[in-house]
């Protein structure tokens, strides 16, 4: 391994929204905190080295995307997905979340209907509600060994006339998996039938553990490229969700023109001058920092789930096929979700996300953000071990 993740830069006393916001999520300041969707892992060599040298230049004005920064992304989207994308097919956004509130803007109206499948990251469903849309809940299912599945015909029993959109996570946090071809392929049947645009959240798609392989839903078939709008970007995958960039691709030229509407009249303009020689260099260096990473992950997951397995009437881990989030299954606890919280910040001293953040369909549940370094995880491992040790004695 060329990389070392066995420590990482202190994020204490920095700006960090994970550690900044401990005492008002937690209620102290004295929690690990293991909540927002980002790495305590330093950001590669190989972003930041970009940025300086972007600094040499001691003017930073305006600056459109280069077409050089969409290149590097669409060549790895080809390369390590196998979709192809267009330049022209391409736009900036500064946020996913923002992407898809422009989707909901632009494919639909007052009163319509937005299919989201739950539990699923937060804003799915705040940014359907914000817009005054109907949630058109499809909740995933659950089966006996901790595997989350599509519900298709629960899908097919609710669309109407008024469904315009579906909000696809995929790969799907919290629950890790990476969508299968013939899932995906279920999935554009029917929205193919009612005329459904599909909004595919891709920015978890780098991280995905072998055997999985992550199926970009606009490269099932052309018919899914024609209805498909795909975010997708750098932040999860080498940890710079600072930089704020990430992009959309919308081949179908009518989906386009109609997005773009909705998205000018808001003005997204194009970012920063630093955050595009970051986001280019991430795509032509990030192979070998990608692979290790994954590697580096994956043990922290094993390791946690080892330690669940101590506890198998306390705590389970839902298998992961994807992403650095742990989706803990706490329903025997039979804890109300105060108590869980209060559990996991008073005993064990972490800060998790509540899976009801995530949906009554998360209630129960917990995640936990294992991105960390082999030191912290140690020290996180050691803390979660003494507190369900207690419990089980109480
Ligand atoms: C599925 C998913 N989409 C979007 C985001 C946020 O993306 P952005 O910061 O680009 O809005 C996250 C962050 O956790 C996420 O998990």
């Amino acid at each position: 391994m060329s990389y070392d993740f066995s420590t990482s830069a202190a994020r204490e006393n920095t700006n960090a929204e994970k550690y900044t916001l401990r005492e008002k999520l937690f209620g102290t300041e004295d929690v690990e905190p293991l909540w927002v969707a980002d790495m305590d892992i330093d950001t590669p060599d190989f972003v930041i080295d970009a940025v300086k040298k972007r600094l040499e230049h001691p003017i930073v004005g305006y600056e459109e995307v280069p077409a050089s920064a969409f290149l590097a992304q669409i060549e790895w989207m080809k390369m390590v997905h196998g979709v192809e994308f267009e330049l022209e097919d391409m736009l900036f956004s500064h946020s996913v979340v923002a992407s898809m509130n422009t989707a909901i803007d632009a494919f639909s109206e007052i009163g319509d209907k937005v299919i989201v499948q739950t539990p699923v990251y937060p804003p799915f469903f705040h940014s359907v509600m914000e817009h005054n849309r109907e949630i058109l809940k499809n909740p995933l299912k659950l089966d006996d060994n901790g595997i989350y599945s599509f519900d298709i015909e629960d899908l097919k029993s609710k669309i109407d006339e008024k469904t315009k959109l579906l909000l696809l996570c995929s790969p799907h946090n919290p629950v890790g998996r990476v969508w299968k071809k013939e899932e995906l392929e279920k999935i554009l049947e029917v929205c193919l039938k009612h005329n459904i645009v599909v909004f595919s959240d891709e920015i978890h798609s780098d991280l995905v553990y072998e055997p999985n392989i992550h199926i970009p839903f606009a490269s099932l078939c052309k018919q899914a490229r024609e209805i498909s709008v795909t975010a997708i970007g750098v932040g999860k995958t080498f940890n710079m969700a600072g930089f704020a960039m990430s992009s959309v691709a919308i081949p179908n030229k009518e989906l386009h023109a109609k997005f773009l509407k909705s998205y000018n009249r808001i003005h997204f303009a194009q970012g920063n001058a630093l955050s595009h020689v970051a986001f280019e260099s991430a795509y032509k260096n990030g192979d070998a920092w990608l692979k290790e990473i994954k590697i580096h992950l994956l043990k922290n997951y094993i390791m946690l789930k080892e330690l669940c397995e101590k506890f198998p009437s306390i705590i389970k881990i839902t298998p992961i096929e994807a992403t650095y989030l742990a989706w803990l299954d706490c329903r025997d606890m039979k804890l109300d979700g105060k108590g869980l919280r209060d559990f996991f910040i008073h005993k064990a001293g972490l800060g998790l996300s509540a899976g009801l953040n995530f949906g009554r369909e998360g209630s129960g549940f917990m995640r936990l953000n294992f991105a960390v370094s082999s030191t912290k995880m140690s020290l996180i491992l050691e803390k979660l071990e003494k507190a369900l040790q207690e419990y089980k004695n109480s």
